[in-house]
């Protein structure tokens, strides 16, 4: 995507300071109370929307090297990324091929080869067997038909997306409608990988909402960073996935007055990123910019999911960067903690109290709204349907 776009978003937000409005969609949203806590809709969403599309396992900036790797287990599918010797990123399922143990442990490092603990049959890091442990033993096996079950898997602008379906067609361009050519003017690639984090929270979209939502930024979070937030957003979407930019002093202040054609680009990427279902990426100046990734999965039940906050710094290290990125983490974890998600504990409860049937989403609250009508149609496509889903969208506007 071009700076004009960049600049596009920009002057909107621009703009919309100058007439002190945010963007205001066509009409109320309302949201059966269920949908936060129902077991079989809880499940629907856990299959057809966290188990078929493409989920953000991981950071260019973490597997640099030929033989790095990352293996962590979601939503109990047990996946290894690794890099291979070619310098291209593979994904698969963290399993023997023989009885199935698990071969690495959750955690990155490097290897040239992984071998299985159990019975050390071994793979390289393009998942082929390579090694069966006392081979005439055990008998003739085609070792090309028994290497590691890949993943499909897409690494641009310094992510790297994962489906946790093997045999997954879903067309991933038509997923990202664009958005990943909008997210390379982040450079993640460029950033170190500076910490991780994790907090507990409610239901994932009780805490997914809440980073749609800038309308309670100056209220819930008055004690923090929000007293002199805007409540008020306007929203661009890709397809599910979308950009909020608040029009407020804080954000279009160095740009005012200034000739558009000086406006510095790296002025023009604020706001919060959200990369459907389940990734939000906030920014914060501090000797460079810090960003804070959020990385939402559902928990072991409907009322609980799993936040990890991957915090990556674009500048070269340095131990006064590791350490302002240490006092982010800290302020970040109270804010998420103390603010969003203890308000979000106390939603989920409130929700199944049975006080009201449905939850309501203003007229200001499109981010919000497009999430949910996504959600829903996700809920409702057949596997065969899905591209042509994210093909054509759901009604919400999008670039
Ligand atoms: S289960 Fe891996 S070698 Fe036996
Ligand atoms: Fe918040």
């Amino acid at each position: 995507m071009s700076r004009q776009e960049l600049v596009r978003m920009a002057q909107r937000a621009v703009d919309a300071h100058a007439e002190g409005k945010g963007e205001i969609v066509d009409d109320i949203l309302r949201v059966p109370v269920e949908h936060y806590f129902d077991q079989e809709r809880w499940q629907k969403e856990v299959d057809r929307i966290f188990k078929r599309l493409p989920l953000v396992l991981g950071f260019t900036c973490q597997m640099r090297e030929p033989g790095s790797y990352s293996a962590v287990t979601i939503l109990d599918v047990p996946v290894l990324m690794v890099r291979g010797q070619d310098g291209s990123m593979r994904a698969f399922l963290n399993v023997c091929s023989h009885r199935g143990a698990q071969l690495t442990d959750d955690g990155c490092g490097t290897a040239r080869r992984f071998t299985c603990p159990y019975h050390a049959w071994s793979y390289d890091t393009a998942g082929d067997l390579v090694g069966i442990y006392e081979a005439e033993a055990f008998g003739d096996i085609d070792k090309s038909c028994n290497g590691l079950t890949t993943l499909p898997v897409t690494e641009r602008a310094g992510i790297i997306w994962v489906t946790l379906t093997p045999n997954s067609t879903l067309d991933h361009d038509s997923f990202f409608h664009g958005y990943d050519e909008v997210l390379e003017h982040h450079h993640f690639e460029n950033c170190y990988y500076a910490g991780q984090q994790s907090i507990d929270g409610a239901n994932w979209k009780v805490c997914y909402d809440g980073y749609l939502d800038f309308y309670h930024l100056p209220i819930l979070h008055k004690n923090t960073f929000g007293p002199d937030l805007s409540p008020k957003a306007l929203f661009e979407a890709w397809g599910p996935h979308q950009r909020l930019l608040a029009p407020d002093k804080r954000q279009v202040g160095p740009l005012e007055g200034v000739p558009v054609s000086e406006w510095p680009t790296e002025k023009l990427v604020f706001g919060v990123w959200t990369i459907f279902p389940h990734i939000s990426i906030a920014s914060f100046e501090a000797d460079g910019r810090i960003y804070m990734i959020s990385q939402l999965f559902p928990g072991a039940t409907p009322e609980e999911s799993v936040t990890v906050q991957h915090f990556l710094h674009c500048e070269t290290q340095n131990p006064e960067r590791d350490a302002a990125v240490v006092d982010r983490m800290k302020f970040m974890r109270f804010v998420v903690e103390e603010e969003d998600y203890k308000t979000g504990i106390q939603i989920q409860r409130g929700l199944k109290s049975g006080a009201k049937k449905e939850v309501l989403f203003g007229r200001n609250e499109g981010g919000t709204q497009a999430f949910h009508k996504w959600v829903q149609a996700l809920i409702d496509t057949d596997d065969a349907d899905l591209s042509a889903l994210f093909a054509k969208g759901v009604g919400a506007k999008s670039n």
